[in-house]
């Protein structure tokens, strides 16, 4: 099985998602850690109830982005990961930091990239009058919310949505495409080439549904 270790920012409900998908035995990855910027996520505290070791590196406590980062990354060096995922992590990394796991980190974004890349994606697909909304799962390169898509999920955008009840049922299929594109790559059937995501399974490499 796959070590990975899961970043976070937030609630953690993706996090969660892997976490409970990791609990089958066929699942080819384990949740080794969880690791957050914030000392109070709500995520740390159910990882932890999963028996799950948890790290905050708390931006605040170190002098430069690049002083947080090291500590990141010499924890990593512990933790020995093969996979980071991002799950509602919301700062951005160096391309030191992604240059050291070239590959191997993957984000999940509330949009259907490249629509939408950045904040507040919900109300900028119902302001642009969008029928369908959605999630991608993409190999995290320099370039923020760029990287090659691994999955991709839909639902509708329905009259009157609001930006939260968007982000409800938008996070609802989050939490399906997260397993499903990390067992993907743990099991070797995704993978980035040339800035591009080469898959050997049935396309699309996941659907979501
Ligand atoms: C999720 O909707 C995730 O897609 C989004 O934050 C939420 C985290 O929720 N990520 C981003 O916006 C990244 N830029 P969670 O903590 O409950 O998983």
């Amino acid at each position: 099985r796959k070590r990975v270790v899961v970043f976070i920012s937030g609630s953690g409900s993706n996090m969660m998602a892997l976490v409970k998908a990791a609990a089958a035995s066929d699942y080819p990855a384990e949740i080794v850690a969880v690791i957050s910027d914030k000392a109070d996520a709500g995520g740390l505290a159910k990882a932890a109830a999963e028996g799950i070791a948890t790290f905050a590196f708390m931006r605040k406590d170190f002098a430069s982005k690049d002083a947080h980062e090291e500590a990141i990354l010499a924890q990593l060096e512990a933790l020995s990961p093969d996979i980071i995922c991002l799950a509602g992590y919301m700062r951005l990394l160096t391309g030191r930091f992604i240059q050291s796991y070239e590959g191997r980190i993957i984000n999940i974004h509330p949009s259907l990239l490249p629509l939408f890349p950045g904040l507040h994606t919900h109300q900028r697909a119902i302001d642009a009058g969008q029928r369908i909304a959605g999630c991608t799962v993409h190999f995290v390169t320099e370039g923020m919310d760029e990287g090659p898509v691994i999955g991709q999920a839909a639902v509708p955008v329905l009259t009157d949505d609001t930006a939260d009840a968007l982000a409800t049922r938008v996070l609802t299929i989050e939490h399906r495409l997260y397993p499903q594109s990390l067992r993907l790559l743990a099991e070797g059937k995704v993978r980035m080439e040339s800035g591009k995501a080469v898959t050997t399974a049935k396309a699309p490499a996941a659907a979501g549904q």
